[in-house]
């Protein structure tokens, strides 16, 4: 039986609330020499992000029915990651934006070098926190979590994904198959968005306790929710404005970006966000346990506003 006791509003907020205090007590002080990447890191971080990667974890990891607060540091380190993630996609060389999270982009504060070195920062910071030995966890359980995230984020997931958005930039107006670009499509978002939303539930989940069987459905879970979130992601880029997003709008049709919108239209786009739902509701309630807000978490993330 579920019981929940908090809407999902009330979940997200104090759980973000968590995530917060953890972000602002491991991440070094400004004061660390050199102060200026410090300053950087935590001006990045602590922004007004929705926490959705770490929460998540917390959410996978309490459907297994798991005491979360030993692990927030290790659900904390996917936050660093997509920070890092957005601090470089933000870079004059990607996307070159200078509005984030209702301000400034890192670089544009700090200079672009800094914008780098700072993304360098919190990737690495995020595997020191990940590789932190945690109370009463079989160390070869943690390790295949820590491997998951990696692996998550390298060269064939999030960067190779990052790689791809970028190369395909203009492709739509050079005509071509539709399915060959439908399929170019799938991959940039399954790999730039998907695979740390999909290691998040699943690090959630190995960390929690969850079965063999319960990582592999919070897996297929994080895959739907991931591919959905992008491209929610990019039909919030159409309909959305910059006070709503914290970011700019209308920046993919500008740069040519290939999206869902673009490929298949807003009507299309949204349906299949719809359907990635279902099947997310599906995989959560497969995964039961007494307090699981992953449904919850899905829905929201396809009918956030920002
Ligand atoms: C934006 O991520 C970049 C994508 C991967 C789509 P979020 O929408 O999670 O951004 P924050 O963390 O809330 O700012
Ligand atoms: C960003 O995708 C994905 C990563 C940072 C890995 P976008 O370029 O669409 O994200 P926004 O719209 O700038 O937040
Ligand atoms: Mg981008
Ligand atoms: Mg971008
Ligand atoms: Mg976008």
């Amino acid at each position: 039986m579920t019981v929940e006791t908090e809407t999902v509003e009330q979940y997200l907020a104090s759980r973000r609330k968590l995530v917060d205090a953890v972000l602002d007590r491991e991440l070094p002080p400004a004061s660390t020499p050199p102060q200026s990447v410090h300053e950087a890191m935590r001006y990045a971080v602590l922004g007004a992000g929705k926490r959705v990667r770490p929460i998540i974890a917390i959410a996978a990891a309490e459907a297994c029915g798991a005491e979360i607060e030993p692990l927030l540091q290790h659900f904390a380190a996917l936050e660093l990651i997509h920070t890092y993630s957005l601090v470089h996609d933000d870079l004059p060389a990607l996307d070159n934006d200078d509005l984030r999270r209702g301000r400034k982009t890192t670089h544009v504060v700090f200079g672009e070098a800094l914008g780098i070195l700072t993304g360098d920062a919190l990737l690495t910071e995020a595997f020191t926190w990940l590789a932190t030995p945690i109370d009463g966890i079989d160390p070869a359980r943690q390790l295949r979590a820590l491997r998951e995230v990696s692996v998550a984020v390298d060269s064939k997931g999030m960067i190779g994904g990052q790689v791809a958005d970028l190369e395909a930039e203009r492709a739509q107006e050079h005509g071509g198959d539709r399915a060959a670009l439908m399929r170019q499509l799938e991959f940039i978002h399954e790999n730039k968005t998907g695979k740390l939303l999909t290691a998040s539930a699943v690090l959630g989940g190995i960390l929690g306790g969850a079965s063999g069987e319960q990582v592999e459905t919070l897996r297929e879970y994080g895959r739907a929710t991931g591919l959905a979130f992008q491209i929610i992601d990019d039909l919030l880029d159409v309909e959305g404005s910059a006070a709503t997003l914290g970011k700019t709008a209308g920046k993919d049709a500008a740069q040519g970006k290939l999206t869902y919108p673009a490929l298949i239209g807003l009507e299309r786009a949204r349906a299949e966000a719809a359907r990635l739902l279902g099947v997310a509701v599906g995989k959560a309630d497969i995964i039961g346990g007494p307090v699981n807000y992953l449904g919850d978490l899905a829905r929201y993330i396809c009918e956030r506003r920002s």
